[in-house]
């Protein structure tokens, strides 16, 4: 059987692509950047792979206009762009690349962390700007220490680990809550389980690591900002709808805590209009923490191999909807 897949984009590595095309004709979005909407719907239609990225919204509407579609391989450890319910019912196989980039998201974590609490992004536009007129000044854009200071832990996933594993560098008290009290690894790395309540109030750098679901959607919300220490650093590398933005601007404007340090917002890109942009105590990334030029060739690898497994009838090593596996509709390709 020859197989189809669509690739939604046109930066994927040659490495990757040349295992899809072991088992499948390929093509390749041939625009920059993500198809519109109603290119998706056309070239979903007759394929039997998807393989995409958080960019794209794969809802019911996008799954039942690809009558084919058996497989949705997403380049990205996160998945709530893909409505998981509406493709285990169909029997469309999810897929995510977990593992290969945490590191990368940790070390970008921990860069964001520093460059906040030391002011290095403001200081580096104050040097280009022409204001350093003084060899040295005493007070010159002092900042906060990051050595043996409390880091808050929000999800304790793979990622949260290595951002916690970091922080022993530094010195740091690292406190932590997930769903799931995790005795093992507080012992590995010596860190330390709290409510969330208590997480928020006791860090100096509080760190966001949950995926967005239902249940975490605007969790850092006014009420958890203003339990935070005045001194307090939030870094969010997760999801945007995690942390409610609203609620952070009017927290940094009234000086409820020191600052932040985002690589994901509620709408990306960023609107040219949000106060973000103005606030100096305020780092910004465009959604780039897993951007290492390993980490993404590892997931754009890791993603090919899910799409390949699922279409040869094997149970990829990421699947996230293993229902689906067992769905009557899976079963047929498997035939
Ligand atoms: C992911 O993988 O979910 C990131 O947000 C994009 O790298």
């Amino acid at each position: 059987m020859v197989f189809r897949v669509y690739v939604t984009s046109n930066e994927i590595p040659e490495e990757a692509l040349e295992i899809i095309r072991r088992v499948a004709e390929v093509k390749v979005n041939d625009k920059d950047g993500s198809p519109q909407r109603e290119v998706l719907l056309r070239e979903v239609a007759g394929v039997d792979g998807l393989y995409c990225n958080i960019n794209e919204k794969i809802d019911a509407e996008l799954m039942d206009a690809g009558k084919k579609l058996r497989v949705v391989a997403s380049m990205s450890v996160g998945f709530d762009h893909i409505d998981q319910e509406a493709a285990t019912r169909r029997g469309i196989l999810t897929t995510n690349t977990p593992g290969v980039l945490t590191e990368a998201v940790a070390d970008e974590t921990f860069a964001l962390i520093l460059d906040v609490a030391r002011r290095i992004t403001e200081a580096d536009k104050y040097v280009r700007d022409g204001r350093w007129r003084v060899k040295w000044t005493p007070m010159l854009m002092v900042g906060r220490d990051v050595y043996g200071k409390t880091l808050g832990i929000y999800g304790l996933g793979r990622i949260g680990v290595a951002v916690a594993n970091r922080a022993k560098g530094f010195n740091m008290k690292v406190i932590y809550h997930d769903l799931f009290r995790n005795m093992e690894l507080e012992k590995k790395y010596g860190i330390e389980y709290r409510s969330k309540e208590e997480v928020i109030r006791e860090s100096d750098f509080l760190s966001v690591h949950v995926p967005l679901l239902p249940e975490t959607r605007n969790s850092i919300g006014a009420k958890e900002l203003a339990m935070m220490k005045k001194t307090a650093f939030i870094i969010n590398t997760a999801r945007g709808g995690v942390v409610d933005e609203k609620a952070l601007i009017d927290a940094l404007s009234a000086g409820m805590i020191a600052g932040a340090a985002l690589d994901v917002f509620e709408r990306e890109p960023i609107g040219m209009d949000n106060p973000l942009l103005k606030m100096d105590n305020v780092v910004l990334a465009p959604h780039l923490a897993s951007g290492s030029i390993e980490s993404r060739a590892a997931m754009a690898v890791l993603a090919a191999k899910n799409m390949v497994a699922a279409l040869e009838g094997e149970l990829p090593s990421n699947l996230l909807n293993k229902d689906a596996y067992r769905h009557p509709a899976a079963a047929a390709s498997k035939a």
